[in-house]
């Protein structure tokens, strides 16, 4: 019932050239099954948007942006706002990414209003928590995803959360190497579901699609996918091989 959803973090990587021979890669690799069995979407820098979503306009692979700015314009030097991403081809904005929360600094309340922005704008946000390895070991994941999500979407009424995708990104798996078995991505997964069904209702915790996010790779996508509440994955280091991106997203299908 929920239509699965691999997107591909670059962050930080990638260069004019490489970034659009990535993005026809993808889309090559996935045109028998983006857009009707699968949502793909790419998040490549700021500055490469533009280009990458020339490139895509003919495919069903979509464009994401890695953050967006709370305001729609103004005297905000070196931010971008939603409607500016819209303009460009976006359609998805990452709103809390571990290193933005982590590296960053920044906290709930800006993501709240990162998320809300991005809906205004008429982008989908993909809204993304999880917890430190210090917590999972006092055991404060449940506490810690719940402030998150109640944080992040504090204030937005139940037609507003529906744009809303939610990637659950144990800090500790990002970049390590490290995955979570599917059991804990399950149990994670579930308790937001709960949460969300909670705040809102039940249709709507069953709609809403939460991502797995931290070190996935071709390998593991199939089994984390497997799992009853997991609806797709966001990927950072594999999704700069196309081959291995390509691999992840026919493995969630
Ligand atoms: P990773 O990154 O796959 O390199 O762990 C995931 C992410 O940060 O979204």
């Amino acid at each position: 019932m929920r239509k699965p959803f691999v997107a591909g973090n670059w962050k930080m990587n990638t260069d004019s050239h490489s970034s659009v021979s990535l993005a026809k890669d993808v889309a090559a690799g996935t045109s028998e099954i983006a857009g009707h069995k699968i949502d793909v979407a790419v998040i490549p820098p700021f500055v490469y948007i533009q280009s990458v979503a020339k490139v895509l306009s003919a495919s069903s692979v979509a464009v994401g942006a890695q953050d967006i700015y709370t305001e729609k314009q103004g005297a905000f030097t070196g931010e971008i706002s939603a409607s500016m991403l819209r303009d460009i081809g976006c359609t998805y904005a990452l709103c809390g990414h571990s290193e933005r929360r982590h590296v960053i600094g920044e906290q709930d309340e800006l993501i709240n209003k990162k998320v809300s922005a991005a809906i205004s704008g008429g982008l989908l946000p993909i809204l993304c928590v999880g917890e430190l390895l210090e917590e999972r070991q006092s055991d404060k994941t449940g506490e810690v995803v719940t402030r998150q999500i109640k944080a992040g979407l504090a204030g937005l009424g139940a037609e507003k959360v529906s744009a809303v995708t939610v990637a659950y990104e144990p800090v500790w798996a990002i970049g390590t190497g490290l995955t979570a078995t599917p059991q804990q991505a399950q149990e994670a997964h579930n308790l937001i579901r709960r949460l969300l069904g909670e705040m809102y209702d039940g249709q709507l915790a069953e709609e809403i699609r939460i991502l797995y996010g931290g070190s996935v790779k071709p390998d593991s996508a199939a089994e984390l996918m497997g799992q009853q509440d997991v609806d797709g994955l966001l990927v950072g280091g594999a999704s700069l091989s196309a081959d291995d991106f390509v691999a992840i997203v026919k493995g969630a299908v």
